[in-house]
């Protein structure tokens, strides 16, 4: 049966980073690629149109798709609406109600970038790390939560870090999984001198991979030590398991480091290998409509969409291939622009990545 795919172009700069994203699509299909897509409305975009940021309608689609292509969520304007109402709660609802637990967030220097990274190349040539951050839990959505009144008449705001046993479990069988098909080296950080709730994340990580993962190296560090170390030597990891807030933090680092958050995917997969795929940037309302965006995150993406929920790794790696030639090529777009390459705009960056395919096959 065909597979079909929930295109959820989002705000900001998502609907010009997915068009390029469908082009590449139907590119495949005309190829032979078996598959379906639709589109459905998610964040500030879904909010003008239906009052919420995740529809019903979009949310039944979401279940029923074997996969979903996000863009980006958020902006100004939707800043001020209280909470329940802001574009990332639609992103957030998406990922608890798909049970979207293992976020897998990739951070690989292009070699042709080399050059982009603010670090020195030495300290980032050849770099290629995985961040597997738990997606579904922890601080994002421990209850309770909230603002409220205390009895002396000051208010306090008030978020909960949780941890089941069985949600550290299974995000640390992930993590192996992962390192397994790498080096077989697998970080977990936590900040156990200090919280409790990962004192339990360490103790169960160490077990889990003493008791099913014999083969995995396992190591520890805190958090503000792990984040110094990314800038320091970012090339002595390999696989890192985390929480969803450090997790968060850390990928932002680690993205930076390969000189752009336009370049890296990520996917979020739930226990039966459903996936949503979408860039690890955000909605860049800054530079929205004015076609500068680079959208070879989103079509690495599509990348590991076909790689991790539809079953074809062959078609991934024609996808990597193309992006590469294109890098190659010297195509550039602004946030990747070098002296001596050539600055192209977010559609002809798709234009090209779709020619190379079309002529790779
Ligand atoms: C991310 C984003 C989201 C998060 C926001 C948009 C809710 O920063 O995917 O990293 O915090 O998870
Ligand atoms: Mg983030």
């Amino acid at each position: 049966m065909a597979k079909h795919i929930l295109i959820l172009p989002g705000d900001g700069i998502g609907p010009e980073i997915i068009a390029e994203a469908r082009k590449i699509l139907e590119v495949l299909i005309a190829q032979g690629l078996v598959l379906s897509f639709s589109e459905g409305l998610i964040g500030g975009a879904a909010y003008e149109a239906t009052g919420t940021p995740l529809p019903d309608a979009t949310l039944a689609d979401a279940k029923q798709a074997d996969a979903v292509l996000l863009g980006a969520v958020g902006g100004p304007v939707w800043e001020s609406l209280p909470m329940h109402l802001r574009p990332e709660k639609g992103l957030l609802g998406l990922r608890a109600e798909l049970g979207l637990f293992a976020n897998l967030r990739p951070a690989v220097l292009a070699p042709q970038l080399a050059a982009a990274s603010t670090l020195k190349p030495e300290v980032v040539a050849g770099l290629d790390i995985m961040i597997v951050r738990e997606l579904t839990g922890g601080i994002y959505f421990g209850q309770p939560r909230g603002i409220r009144i205390r009895d002396d008449g000051q208010r306090e705001g008030v978020n909960t870090l949780v941890y089941s046993e069985h949600e550290i479990e299974r995000i640390v069988r992930t993590a192996c999984d992962v390192a397994l098909q790498r080096d077989g080296r697998l970080c977990s950080v936590d900040k156990a001198n200090v919280l409790e709730c990962t004192e339990l994340w360490r103790e169960v990580a160490t077990r889990v991979v003493r008791e099913e993962y014999p083969e995995i190296t396992l190591s520890h560090l805190y958090v503000d030590n792990a984040a110094m170390q990314l800038v320091k030597a970012p090339k002595q990891f390999d696989v890192i398991v985390t929480s969803n807030l450090f997790g968060d933090i850390l990928s932002d680092c680690a993205a930076m480091l390969t000189g752009s958050i336009g370049m890296l995917g990520s996917a979020s997969l739930n226990a039966t290998g459903q996936g949503m795929y979408e860039p690890i940037h955000g909605s860049a309302p800054d530079i929205a409509g004015r076609g500068i965006a680079n959208p070879l995150a989103t079509l690495l993406s599509v990348a590991m969409m076909l790689r991790y929920s539809l079953a074809e790794p062959q078609v991934a790696q024609q996808i990597e291939a193309a992006v590469a030639a294109v890098l190659d090529a010297g195509l550039r777009t602004p946030d990747i622009m070098s002296p001596g390459m050539t600055e192209v705009s977010c559609q002809t960056m798709g234009d090209a990545v779709a020619q190379h395919l079309h002529g790779s096959t």
